[in-house]
């Protein structure tokens, strides 16, 4: 099966990227400098020289505070890229994946999130993957809508380095403790999204990390499985006040009667904790 990456430098793009060859998938894996997603003419050619019959689309605007200044940046890439890539992939009867995101929930629930649950985003970043996901929807009936959350992996600016980088300067740090959801790592997504598309379950589908925690016990479960010394101390949403707004439940669970569940969210930090020593190692 011929696979386009696109957004193939980004932290899950990489992921996916390696995911797709070791299932011995044909991949074409596209940075920004090789596909902008928001050049017609760029995306119309990527295409038609490739002629994939999936196009995993891994590119984003993902600075979701920065999306508060600047919601027509984050529609362009999000949502008007995103539908300019998955009308070219209909237009060769290419299956079409859209990464979307918890944040398209506005967090009120008191259950985890399923596919039919209506999205209310309080977030422009989570309005432009709304936008996103309906604009996929419409320009190509082979769609795959893969809601997940909280990642972390190599190669991306993401919590898990940024606590494991405080953790050795300070011994202590400050983390909101009034924010649920699903930490989940690129390369357990990567591999369940080149594993999906060899399928046709299209749809939405809900695939994150299993379980759930706050970010405050994400901090701490880092640094103890790190050895690191360093005091977590529980602070609200409103103590940090970040420019976005976030859900503040948004647990993603799944109303699929086959889903692809991950491995838990502490064997994931385990996961990349071990990888990352690797790589440090090599
Ligand atoms: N991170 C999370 O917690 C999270 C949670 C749920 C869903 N998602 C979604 O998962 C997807 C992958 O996110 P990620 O965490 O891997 O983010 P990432 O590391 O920021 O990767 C996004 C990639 O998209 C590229 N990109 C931006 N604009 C582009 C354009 N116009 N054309 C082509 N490429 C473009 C970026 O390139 P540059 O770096 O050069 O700009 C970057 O390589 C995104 O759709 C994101 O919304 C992320």
């Amino acid at each position: 099966m011929k696979v386009l990456v696109a957004g193939a430098g980004g932290m899950l793009g990489r992921e996916v990227t390696a995911a797709c060859h070791a299932r011995r998938h044909d991949v074409v894996a596209l940075a920004r400098p090789a596909l902008d997603i928001t050049d017609p003419a760029a995306v119309e050619r990527a295409i038609s020289d490739y002629d994939p019959d999936v196009v995993i689309n891994c590119a984003g605007f993902t600075d979701v505070d920065g999306a508060e200044d600047d919601e027509a940046g984050a529609m362009r890439v999000n949502d008007e890229g995103a539908a300019l890539l998955a009308s070219a992939a209909a237009a060769i009867g290419a299956k079409i994946v859209y990464i979307s995101s918890d944040y398209v929930f506005d967090g009120s629930g008191q259950r985890p999130y399923v596919e039919s649950d209506i999205p209310a985003p309080r977030s422009a970043y989570g309005r432009s993957k709304q936008a996103g996901e309906t604009s996929v929807g419409v320009a190509n009936p082979r769609h795959f809508i893969v809601r997940s959350s909280w990642l972390y992996g190599v190669g991306g600016k993401n919590f898990v380095e940024t606590m494991l980088r405080l953790g050795s300067e300070q011994h202590e740090v400050l983390v909101v403790s009034d924010q649920i959801g699903c930490p989940t790592y690129t390369r357990h997504l990567g591999e369940a999204l080149a594993g999906l598309v060899e399928d046709e379950e299209f749809g939405i589908h809900h695939i994150a990390g299993t379980g759930s925690c706050s970010w405050y016990e994400f901090a701490q479960e880092i640094f103890d499985q790190a050895g690191l010394e360093c005091r977590v101390m529980a602070a609200t949403t409103e103590m940090l006040a970040r420019k976005a707004p976030r859900p503040r439940y948004s647990v993603l669970g799944t109303e699929r009667r086959d889903p692809i569940a991950l491995p838990t969210w502490r064997r994931g930090l385990a996961a990349y904790l071990a990888e990352r020593t690797l790589e440090a190692a090599a």
